[in-house]
């Protein structure tokens, strides 16, 4: 029971899709609306579990996942979550109801789009629901699009199609479109209809901003039955050193990045799920060391094909780079984005990485992987204008040209004043009315229901 009944604050559940580029958007949703009053309540699964003592703030209910050892270690992501959302709808039937039971009365039900199974149990309970869209309104948009597609018998699509602009969506080429990395067509489009889908849900919540998709969204509003609440990035709503981080954080990179001069190091990292080939890495490592410029490279544990850490880096590349180079496991990602010696950052386009280094001003070299991130690479590089994608066969020498374009020739500086800008415009947003201001203070006004 909460201490005092007399003042119970009105709780909100959020229930996170198991994954780093998920959990992060939604606790900092959690976070903003603590702050206006809210009790929050996540409800999460075993599996990829958040560590409740980051967040003392929040309530954690655990429910039972029932995912098989062998689908987890697949770490085949579309049979992950397709799992949960078979599994998780009794499970989190009962834990809503006990919420209800022992905090009193939940004001609404807030879950991830791929957490789709939540609205059946809100819906049960009669708790009205809203959606969190963690991906940005082009990738919703291109998900419409691969799903018209779909209709028109276009899809898979040809080879000779991949450079030609997509009919729906003329700032994407084919080749950008978020399709799946697993040859399961089936399963993906039903994942990405569901997805997609407002079903009974009263309101979407997103994070994104006007500044960056301002006529993209006003078109999905058109479309779209319920109101949207484009209020992001919401990593500015909980404290920079917060953090909710799966794996944990090598601070160290922070002292050597107080160190190094103002916009002297190249952040690398690809997130939390990118794998890379040895090959590739070969080539990045080349064009590290060629470029001649600071860096810090995230290498996650096992994300390099074939081996445990840093095993398969180039022979030699370590004794040559020396001191200019600083490799770790997991960093403070928002902090190094935020710290006055990064000038540039080559990174796999996950949308919070994305969002995280335009709210800095920190120019980008983009190399996507798959899904968002081909969207998210094409609007970095050809849309806004804020960094280079790295297309095709990585080529180290090639590495090493975008490298220096992005941190120091004259060049890329036309790519730097325009990221500074986006830093302004972000803050413009996120202050006292601007737009992401407005909008989550519309979302709050709406979720007095
Ligand atoms: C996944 C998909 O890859 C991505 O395309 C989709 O948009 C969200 O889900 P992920 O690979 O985790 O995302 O990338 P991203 O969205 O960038 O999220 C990674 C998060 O981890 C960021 O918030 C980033 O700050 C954090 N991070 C990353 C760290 O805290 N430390 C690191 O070393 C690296």
């Amino acid at each position: 029971m909460d201490q005092n009944q007399g003042e119970r604050k009105p709780r909100v559940v959020l229930i996170p899709c198991p994954f780093q580029g998920h959990i992060n958007p939604m606790l900092q949703l959690g976070a903003a609306l603590h702050s206006k009053g809210y009790s929050i309540t996540i409800v999460h699964t075993q599996y990829n579990s958040p560590n409740p003592s980051r967040h003392p703030e929040f309530d954690f209910q655990s429910i039972q996942d029932g995912l098989a050892e062998d689908v987890i270690d697949s770490g085949n992501l579309l049979e992950i979550i397709t799992g949960l959302n078979i599994k998780c709808k009794h499970p989190f039937q009962e834990c809503l109801e006990q919420i209800v039971l022992r905090r009193g009365q939940v004001t609404c039900v807030i879950y991830d789009d791929l957490m789709y199974f939540a609205e059946a149990a809100a819906n049960n309970l009669e708790l009205p629901s809203i959606i969190l869209r963690t991906i940005n309104a082009a990738t919703f948009a291109s998900r419409l699009a691969i799903m018209h597609l779909v209709e028109e018998g276009r899809f898979p699509f040809q080879d000779s199609a991949l450079g030609e602009p997509v009919p729906d969506l003329p700032l994407l080429r084919f080749k950008d479109l978020p399709v799946s990395k697993y040859n399961a067509q089936d399963k993906f489009l039903k994942l990405i209809a569901e997805a997609c889908h407002t079903r009974t849900s009263s309101a979407v919540v997103w994070n994104t901003i006007d500044c960056l998709e301002q006529p993209l969204l006003a078109q999905l509003q058109k479309q779209c039955p319920v109101p949207i609440f484009p209020i992001g990035p919401m990593h500015k709503y909980a404290p920079p050193s917060s953090s909710s981080s799966l794996l944990k954080e090598d601070t160290n990179c922070i002292s050597w990045l107080n160190k190094q001069p103002e916009k002297s190091v190249l952040y690398v990292s690809f997130g939390s799920v990118v794998s890379i080939q040895e090959t590739e890495i070969a080539e990045m490592a080349r064009g590290l060391a060629n470029s001649e410029q600071k860096f810090l490279w995230v290498i996650r544990p096992g994300s390099i094909l074939g081996s445990e850490w840093i095993e398969l880096l180039p022979k030699g590349f370590l004794e040559t780079v020396g001191q200019r180079g600083c490799i770790v496991k997991w960093a403070p990602q928002k902090q190094v984005l935020a710290h006055a010696a990064v000038g540039g950052f080559l990174t796999h386009c996950g949308w919070n990485s994305t969002l995280e280094s335009i709210a800095e001003g920190v120019p980008m070299i983009c190399r996507p992987n798959f899904g968002d991130q081909l969207v998210n690479a094409r609007y970095i590089s050809h849309v806004w204008g804020i960094g280079l994608q790295l297309e095709s066969k990585l080529d180290g020498e090639e590495v090493a040209r975008a490298v220096r374009r992005i941190m120091v020739d004259e060049k890329g500086e036309e790519i730097r004043v325009r990221a500074k800008s986006f830093k302004k415009k972000i803050e413009l947003g996120m202050g006292r009315g601007g737009s992401s201001y407005n909008a989550l203070n519309k979302l709050l006004e709406f979720m007095s229901f």
